[in-house]
């Protein structure tokens, strides 16, 4: 299922959007934006062909599908040990839409919102779309435990939201229950609420494990705003398609209605939502074939990077990124990826504050969500460069 036969580069190179195979010149490996090379799994191809059939593509309701929104309470039970009202499911148009809505529900002008140290720069941007201030915490590649008694201290009495990202995209942080823990107490004792964006969560590679905030007491569980989507784990970016849950009912009641579902301003689209249902109900079987691929692409990430004279990486916990340190060739993120444009035909992400943050300039990020082929060329390519 995820050899090199199985992706279809003719038709990347006229859908891939968003800094991949369709932008970038004939030749190039874009190893950019967190978008699988694969193809979806055939389970959803054929519910969305199934539901499309009918020639019946209707509004949907402002809430969501039923069925979706009971396979969605179902996963979170079984997959994540999180009991979620299904009233309090709100399927949405992309994790990307869910961010926005949280912070343009919870930040009033000059509010401050706390976001982590690289981390993807959607947070940032949506803060600053509700003109909220975005107050930065450092969590540096390679950090092992985090002391969130320093975040602590950055509350102020305007900070109004904490954001969390978990498995941290860019480093592949994936936070442990401890750590979560001490995260959910202090957003209990300081009433403050937290948006855990969980887009990553399925791809966590052994022995690591991950816990959704939400489902760690019921005091977390009224301070927490889960996001996730089905981008990463299902390759539908196209559809955008995600899902805003909380067991909080007035705070539900609020983002729902900064959605505007009421209104047919914005509402997930039903073929994203029938893909959903497939996703969560029929393909988990390809999910696991998926992220048992992954691991091994993140090892022979790690190996070759780490044998490449300048080059460095930890090994991600989870995500589909490696987040590489550059320092030693001595050239800034961007030149270096210039560089690896010019020298070796590989696109991959700069550490530029817009992307990431301040900590991120020293690194480049790539994706190894492709085939062992592609990147073993892209490596190959990256190393004669050097
Ligand atoms: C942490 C994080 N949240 C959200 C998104 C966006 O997801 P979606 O495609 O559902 O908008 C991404 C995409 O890279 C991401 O890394």
């Amino acid at each position: 299922m995820f050899s090199h036969d199985s992706i279809r580069f003719d038709l990347l190179r006229q859908r891939a959007f968003n800094l991949r195979w369709a932008t970038v010149p004939e030749g190039v490996i874009p190893l950019t934006a967190a978008d699988p090379d694969f193809p979806c799994a055939p389970e959803i191809r054929e519910a969305v062909i199934e539901y499309t059939q009918s020639g019946y593509l209707s509004y949907g309701p402002p809430e969501g599908l039923a069925d979706f929104r009971t396979a969605l309470q179902h996963y979170f039970l079984s997959n994540r040990q999180y009991s979620l009202p299904i009233d309090q499911l709100l399927p949405i148009d992309s994790a990307a839409f869910g961010i926005q809505v949280v912070c343009k529900s919870l930040l009033s002008p000059g509010d401050e919102a706390l976001l982590f140290d690289p981390v993807d720069f959607l947070f940032q941007y949506c803060i600053e779309q509700a003109q909220g201030i975005p107050v930065r915490f450092p969590i540096p590649p390679g950090t092992e435990a985090v002391d969130f008694s320093r975040l602590e201290a950055l509350i102020t009495p305007k900070t109004k939201l904490i954001c969390l990202c978990n498995p941290l995209n860019p480093t592949g942080k994936v936070f442990t229950r401890e750590e979560l823990t001490e995260l959910g107490r202090i957003a209990v004792q300081h009433g403050i609420p937290v948006l855990s964006d969980e887009i990553w969560s399925d791809i966590v590679f052994e022995p690591h494990t991950f816990t959704s905030l939400g489902s760690l007491s019921h005091d977390i569980s009224q301070h927490t705003i889960t996001v996730t989507g089905f981008s990463k784990s299902y390759g539908l970016a196209g559809l955008r398609i995600g899902v805003l849950a909380t067991e909080n009912k007035a705070l539900f009641q609020r983002l729902f209605e900064t959605s505007l579902h009421q209104f047919t301003v914005h509402g997930a689209n039903v073929l994203g939502q029938v893909a959903g249902t497939a996703a969560l109900t029929h393909a988990q079987d390809w999910l696991r074939a998926y992220v048992a691929h992954l691991d091994r692409m993140r090892r022979l990430v790690s190996d070759r990077i780490n044998s490449m004279k300048g080059l460095s990486t930890q090994t991600p916990e989870g995500c589909f990124v490696s987040f590489v340190n550059i320092e030693q060739t001595g050239m800034s993120s961007e030149a270096f990826q210039q560089h690896l444009l010019d020298k070796a035909k590989v696109l991959v992400v700069p550490g530029l504050s817009r992307w990431f943050g301040p900590g991120a300039e020293g690194y480049v990020r790539l994706s190894f969500a492709t085939s062992e082929q592609v990147l073993t060329e892209a490596l190959n390519r990256i190393e004669e460069s050097l």
